[in-house]
């Protein structure tokens, strides 16, 4: 097994989906800082997406491609990781990064937001993982899941979103039991790190944020640097969920 000193990530490969935006942007130029090559995910932001591969390649030709898909086709994802591995020739990790959040109220839930919360948050990396297995296996790779503080202590009037992310939660360590030897599968559990895009008002913020050990919210690059560690850092880590909560899940 290499040590942390040895493991070099020069020319291994991850596979992050949502990757255009916010976290998820922040996790790809963490690994690709580090080394890595990049199938950099996405669904509407493509845009984004592109100017993003687009400066990666600038730093490191040949260093990073954007993939489009929504992930609610299911029968696409194996093509999805067909394509990056067709690609690089390899893969190292699939960070499971894609996620819709929004209240769903009881008497107003509908099969659509099920489908569309449990699709996203539990469904995609399911079968993305399954997808990846042999190509992970070849490598020695890693599964990484970001998963919520919320998959275990529930956020009010949150009832699908919640329950799709206890899923990963579950997932997550179900599959670390399966896939070991070969695979480690961890997750990562943000706290308060950015702010939703539909309204939260400063209220509800500073009321949040009292709650949190350190008095602030975290940032992206928290979540990107926990990431990589568990990339490239925690060979003797597999099953294990790490809240990056500013200590918000010891309730305070
Ligand atoms: N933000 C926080 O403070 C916080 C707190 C707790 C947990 N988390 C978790 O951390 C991760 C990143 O959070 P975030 O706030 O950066 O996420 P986000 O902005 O809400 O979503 C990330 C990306 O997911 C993609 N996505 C959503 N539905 C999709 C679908 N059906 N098919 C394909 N892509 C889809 C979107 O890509 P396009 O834009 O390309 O459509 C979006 O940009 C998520 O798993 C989230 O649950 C975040």
């Amino acid at each position: 097994m290499p040590n942390s000193n040895a493991y070099n990530l020069h020319n291994k490969t991850a596979l992050i989906t949502g990757a255009s935006r916010r976290i998820g942007r922040e996790i790809a130029r963490s690994l690709h800082a580090a080394g890595m090559n990049i199938s950099l995910h996405y669904r509407s932001s493509k845009a984004e997406a592109e100017s993003l591969a687009n400066e990666f390649n600038m730093e490191r030709p040949d260093s990073c491609i954007p993939l489009e898909l929504d992930l609610h086709d299911t029968a696409a994802l194996p093509e999805l990781i067909d394509k990056s591995y067709q690609h690089w020739g390899q893969l190292d990790c699939l960070v499971n990064n894609a996620s819709t959040f929004y209240p769903t109220h009881i008497g107003k839930m509908s099969e659509h937001h099920w489908d569309d919360l449990m699709g996203s948050n539990l469904k995609a990396p399911l079968f993305l993982s399954q997808a990846a297995i042999p190509h992970l296996q070849a490598t020695n790779g890693s599964i990484i899941n970001i998963i919520d503080i919320h998959a275990v202590n529930p956020m009010k009037n949150h009832t699908i979103y919640c329950a799709a992310k206890a899923g990963l939660a579950m997932m997550t360590k179900s599959l670390a039991k399966e896939l070991g030897p070969d695979i480690r599968v961890n997750g990562v559990a943000p706290g308060a790190i950015m702010w939703p895009e539909n309204e939260i008002d400063s209220i509800t913020q500073d009321e949040i944020v009292s709650r949190t050990a350190l008095k602030r919210s975290g940032m992206p690059e928290d979540i990107a640097a926990t990431v990589l560690f568990l990339i490239r850092d925690a060979h003797y880590i597999t099953g294990q969920i790490i809240p990056v909560d500013g200590g918000r899940s010891i309730n305070i």
